[in-house]
């Protein structure tokens, strides 16, 4: 019995579209890019941010390794040569398809409050905190919970002797590592804030002097903590020595935190049923609450499907008003509903009748002026929710995986922000910052917010590992970084692959054209700017800037495995 809850749409009659809408506006030419091949092979295939990392967990399949055991190397070097983006101080989700049993799992990885975490600790005088004064210390920290899904995938599903996975890592870290362009990049622009922790900027910033692209890196502290890990599993990291150093730094930390060693003892991955939403055919499966990700991209999705987004084309406007609005819609319902399940009732957000009035609301011809939250069916209506204020900032990591066995694997993995905390443990990994994904506000106006802090809450997350399902066997595992843009990457690829029947490749190299709130976001220096001025004309305010997605993914066709790695990023697909 697969554990994935299947929610079927009531079939609703597709809306007339006009032929003009088709017509691409002036200007755009060029918007579907001409991307290299996805890379092809037929046993197995490894997708994730940077090139050691990939190797490293190709290493592991090539051996006969399944997409678990894989997964755990590439996250082990993912933590040492990305440190920016995820690592054992962080969190993470995970979506698992088992081809012994047809299976759909998913693990909550995500972060923890402390037991001692309050409504109002990121409030001074009643009013929150800036950002940032948040983000850069030890207050933001969540107990991590990355090295125990680590373990718990391995436990479930690996074939290969745990401790082995690291050797790779182990070795860079010991050896040292060339920092990338990436890497160097985001450590000058970050030297302020990295320069406030003594070891941070020690490691980060050595002699005042910021870590440059080719300098060999070591990080002897993190080979250790490795050596634990593969000697020990996970009590060498959530007790002893490598607990008490995390402890320690977030409570001696300028904004000291309150995480104690009974939340990191205490801390539990959770087995959650995963989220799937149909979509032209097909299932859509991810990560439910605490992560927003399955249940927003589900809604898109729902919310354009009565449409023929396929004949509108890429290069139509129209097309992107439909996503656009449905967009808008669905981080509405995000915003008013979504947090954590286990502690907070949550509506029907995918019900087939609830879902095919709110495409209704679509079938004008321009922005819609004004989007609030719908009413989904609900044992808990009369419970009043305000809206959530969280800011989530891009960071972020993911990694998708088929292994031989024909298992596929969609994980995404933080730390949160770019460096998170800031604050690196004597154990040589960044802390997450995580806690600041809840919202500041407790309640607006009297009325609670879901997403509000409690103790041993999980903060909503935006992350969207998914694997679509064909027929009950996957047909694409897709991820993305990028804060709560995440669900407008990974649902405009999802579209691009399945309506516009782009290779992934392409489909990853596909402008973005994100809206989540009303302002359309247009991907700088590609030809989604051109969208402007149609876009202006249908009643959205525009705003062109930089969308640095992290996608990658692997497209499954029978025997044939296609893979592909964000431009944007210094991923790479390699496969056998
Ligand atoms: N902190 C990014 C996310 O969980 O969506």
């Amino acid at each position: 019995m697969r554990t994935a809850l299947a929610l079927l749409l009531i079939a609703s009659p597709a809306f007339a579209q006009q032929a003009a809408d088709t017509v691409a506006p002036e200007g755009v030419t060029g918007f579907v890019p001409d991307a290299p091949a996805p890379v092809v092979a037929t046993d197995w295939m490894v997708a994730a941010a940077n090139p050691l990392a990939s190797e490293a967990g190709a290493r592991v399949l090539r051996e006969g390794g399944t997409a678990a055991d894989a997964m755990v190397a590439v996250q082990a070097v993912l933590g040492l040569v990305e440190p920016q983006s995820s690592g054992l101080g962080g969190g993470a989700f995970l979506v698992w398809y088992d081809a012994a049993t047809g299976e759909l799992t998913t693990l909550d990885g995500r972060e923890t409050a402390p037991a001692t975490a309050t409504p109002t600790m990121f409030q001074v005088d009643g009013e929150p905190m800036g950002f940032f004064d948040a983000v850069v210390g030890g207050l933001s920290v969540g107990t991590p919970g990355t090295p125990m899904l680590m373990e718990e995938a391995h436990r479930r599903w690996g074939r290969a002797n745990w401790g082995g996975l690291f050797d790779e890592a182990i070795t860079l870290a010991a050896d040292g590592f060339t920092v990338s362009p990436r890497l160097a990049t985001l450590v000058a622009n970050d030297a302020e804030r990295l320069s406030v922790a003594p070891a941070t900027a020690a490691y980060f910033l050595p002699g005042g002097t910021p870590i440059a692209e080719g300098d060999t890196l070591l990080n002897a502290a993190y080979a250790d903590t490795l050596r634990g890990l593969a000697a020990e599993g996970t009590d060498a990291f959530y007790t002893g020595e490598v607990a008490e150093g995390i402890v320690a730094t977030i409570r001696s930390a300028a904004l000291p935190g309150r995480m104690s060693l009974d939340d990191l003892a205490d801390y539990r991955v959770i087995e959650r049923p995963a989220i799937c939403a149909p979509y032209r055919g097909a299932e859509v499966c991810g990560m439910g609450p605490p992560s927003s990700g399955a249940l927003t991209v589900g809604q898109i999705l729902a919310l354009i499907e009565p449409y023929d987004i396929a004949a509108l084309g890429p290069d139509s406007p129209e097309a992107w008003r439909l996503i656009g609005d449905a967009s808008r819609l669905a981080f509405a319902d995000r915003g008013r509903y979504m947090a954590d399940s286990d502690f907070v009732p949550m509506p029907k957000l995918l019900d087939p009748a609830y879902l095919s009035d709110r495409a209704a609301l679509l079938s004008g011809d321009d922005a819609l002026p004004e989007v609030a939250p719908g009413s989904p069916p609900w044992d808990h209506a009369a419970l009043d929710l305000a809206d959530d204020v969280s800011l989530e900032l891009p960071s972020t990591s993911h990694i998708s995986i088929v292994d031989s066995y024909g298992n596929a694997l969609s994980m995404t993995t933080t730390i949160e922000n770019g460096f998170g905390s800031r604050l690196l443990a004597p154990g040589g990994f960044l802390l997450n910052n995580e806690l600041t994904d809840f919202s500041f506000r407790t309640h607006t106006d009297g009325v609670p917010i879901a997403n509000r802090i409690e103790p041993r809450k999980r903060p909503r997350s935006s992350m969207s590992p998914t694997i679509v399902m064909q027929d009950g066997v996957p047909s694409l595992v897709i991820g993305s970084p990028g804060g709560s843009r995440i669900i407008g990457y990974v649902a405009k690829t999802i579209i691009a692959h399945m309506d516009w029947g782009m290779d992934v490749q392409q489909a990853i190299a596909l402008p973005h054209l994100v809206n989540r709130f009303g302002t359309y976001d247009l991907e700088e220096g590609t030809a989604a700017e051109g969208f402007a001025e149609a876009l202006t004309a249908l009643g959205y305010e525009t705003n062109v800037r930089g969308l640095t997605s992290g996608l990658h993914a692997i497209a499954i066709d029978g025997d044939t495995l296609s893979g592909g790695a964000d431009p944007r990023r210094e991923g790479v697909a390699i496969g056998n």
